[in-house]
């Protein structure tokens, strides 16, 4: 089944940026962020157990949408689509790449930091981009001066973003959701620490978005 990147960002206010060490403490950690309300994952390719951890969340529960993150490489799109990833997430944008997920099937969120790169993802069709490294390339106030010329762009913030800042990402008119890996501290995830998790996933689930 394929859903558009529009609906998947729609689906909740924070898109959890994952690295798992094992396809085993990948499913632990998706279990708890599902339990909390979250239901989009992006799982990056970061670690060598990205598309074993892919392939295990995808089939966690129906209402769980995986995808794949850190994508730099177009061959890397059709692995991940095979294991399971519903969309795909990537710092930059490169015509290779987007060609690849387009040949694939796979709904991209590409990644964008300035005015050229909005303009390549604009030309190359793409209405939703993720900002990254959102913070460290200006958050609130670089958004806020990017809906000047490009006002009918949406963003994904994701970079630096944690339960503090996220709200103030979220009230903007070009935000739709942030992503960040503030639900998943490193401490609770190696401790296995499920409730915590499970916590965190609930506040970022119920967080306000005006702009949707
Ligand atoms: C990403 O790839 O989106 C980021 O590395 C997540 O950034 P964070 O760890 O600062 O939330």
């Amino acid at each position: 089944m394929t859903t558009s990147v529009a609906d998947i960002v729609r689906i909740g206010p924070v898109i959890p940026v994952l690295a798992f060490e094992s396809a085993e403490q990948g499913e632990g950690v998706s279990r708890a962020l599902h339990a909390g309300g979250v239901r989009v994952l992006e799982i990056t390719l970061r670690t060598a157990a990205g598309l074993a951890a892919i392939e295990r969340a995808a089939r966690l529960a129906p209402d769980i949408v995986v995808g794949v993150g850190t994508l730099t490489s177009p061959r890397q799109c059709a692995m991940a689509k095979k294991a399971g990833a519903r969309f795909g997430v990537s710092p930059g944008l490169t015509r290779d790449l987007h060609q690849a997920a387009q040949d694939e099937g796979l709904p991209l969120l590409p990644g964008v930091m300035t005015p050229s790169d909005i303009l390549l993802a604009l030309e190359l069709g793409y209405e939703i981009v993720k900002f990254f490294p959102a913070q460290q390339a200006g958050g609130v106030p670089m958004l806020k001066a990017l809906h000047g010329p490009f006002p009918g762009l949406k963003f994904c913030p994701t970079g630096g973003i944690s339960a503090d800042n996220a709200p103030s990402f979220l009230a903007l008119p070009n935000v739709v959701c942030v992503g960040g890996s503030w639900l998943t501290p490193q401490a609770a995830v190696a401790a296995q620490d499920w409730a915590r998790i499970t916590q965190l996933a609930s506040a970022a689930s119920v967080l306000a978005r005006p702009a949707t």
